[in-house]
């Protein structure tokens, strides 16, 4: 019968057989998939292992440290990592967009991509931590025949002219197995039990242009909100929990003062694969809290909404 530990066996006999001893280039972007792929492909060929930590400046709060930390330091994975961010946030300057925000995106983590790997030599093969969903919903989507929702940028992403061939050893596995093959590798919680994140980042939880004042503003929300729901005991209970920076802002009132201030928006739902989702009931008192903390604690937010529709119609992500 089928299990973790046989399948994690027989996929590290297969990637030794396809890859012999060519080299590999991972791209590692601190989510489940990239994650467990690398860890999962490290313990095939170790050092015939590159990744490749393209850092768009769109992360969460404390990701980018949190990264190097865990692959260099813990697993001993060779590990480049490239602080891009004044290269993606140039280039999103004035865009509004979500697909041209997302194809900006997708162009230029490829771009980085390829200066990077050609830095380390280049490679024979490029891993992808490519999933079951991922594989499906880029090629049609439950909304219509061959309608692309969203363009996916780290989906097959990669250009011909890097004649790689890929290793996918996730392809067939959905969101919930790669966390269990994760804990069948000795993956910490923290990073196989983390939610959710979007290639493109926090630049579509930003309607309107992107900034890194906005960036920055909008990691301070979302850390308050993922914080609270923590410590309520809630993180394992939700697929995804996020804030979104509104591009609007509204009048409040502060002490004796008027504000005039952004408007920001909590996302919560439930989901077994990120097709379909529900939303999170939180209590008030849970919702009012975080609120009370996010105004006070974050200048230049003064209003807090809950975003109460499911997908679909709605999409998990704003853009
Ligand atoms: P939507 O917003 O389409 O999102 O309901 C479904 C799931 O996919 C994630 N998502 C992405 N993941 N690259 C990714 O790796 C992307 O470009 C991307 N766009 C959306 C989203 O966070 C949710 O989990």
């Amino acid at each position: 019968s089928w299990t973790m530990a046989g399948f994690r066996a027989t996929e590290i006999a297969r990637i030794r057989a396809q890859v012999g001893s060519g080299r590999v280039i991972c791209g590692l972007s601190g989510g489940v998939d990239s994650s467990v792929a690398a860890v999962l492909i490290h313990e095939a060929i170790g050092d015939q292992l590159t990744c490749i930590f393209v850092d768009h400046g769109l992360l969460r709060q404390g990701e980018a440290e949190q990264v190097v930390e865990t692959f260099r330091d813990r697993f001993n994975i060779r590990l480049v990592h490239r602080d891009a961010s004044g290269l993606f946030l140039g280039a999103l300057e004035g865009v509004t967009d979500p697909e041209v925000k997302r194809k900006t995106i997708g162009r230029l983590f490829i771009e980085v991509f390829e200066e990077e790997a050609a830095r380390v030599g280049g490679a024979d093969f490029l891993a992808q931590g490519t999933l079951y969903p991922d594989v499906i919903e880029s090629v049609s989507f439950t909304g219509g025949p061959s309608v692309t929702i969203k363009s996916h940028h780290n989906v097959g992403g990669l250009p011909e002219r890097m004649r790689m061939q890929l290793v996918e050893p996730l392809r067939e596995l959905f969101k919930d197995e790669v966390r269990e093959l994760g804990r069948e590798l000795g993956m910490p919680e923290t990073i196989i039990g983390r939610h959710p994140f979007p290639g493109p980042g926090l630049a579509i939880r930003i309607p309107g242009a992107v900034t890194r004042e906005k960036a920055d503003l909008l990691r301070k929300v979302d850390s308050i909100y993922l914080e609270e729901i923590r410590t309520a005991g809630l993180y394992d209970a939700i697929w995804q929990a996020f804030a979104v920076l509104l591009p609007v802002r509204t009048v409040g009132v502060m002490g004796d003062g008027r504000t005039y201030d952004m408007a920001c928006a909590l996302r919560a739902v439930t989901s077994t694969d990120g097709m379909t989702a529900d939303v999170y009931p939180f209590d008030m008192a849970f919702l009012t809290r975080v609120a009370g903390r996010i105004v006070n604690e974050v200048r230049g937010v003064n209003r807090v909404t809950y975003d109460i529709t499911s997908k679909p119609p709605g999409t998990i992500e704003w853009e």
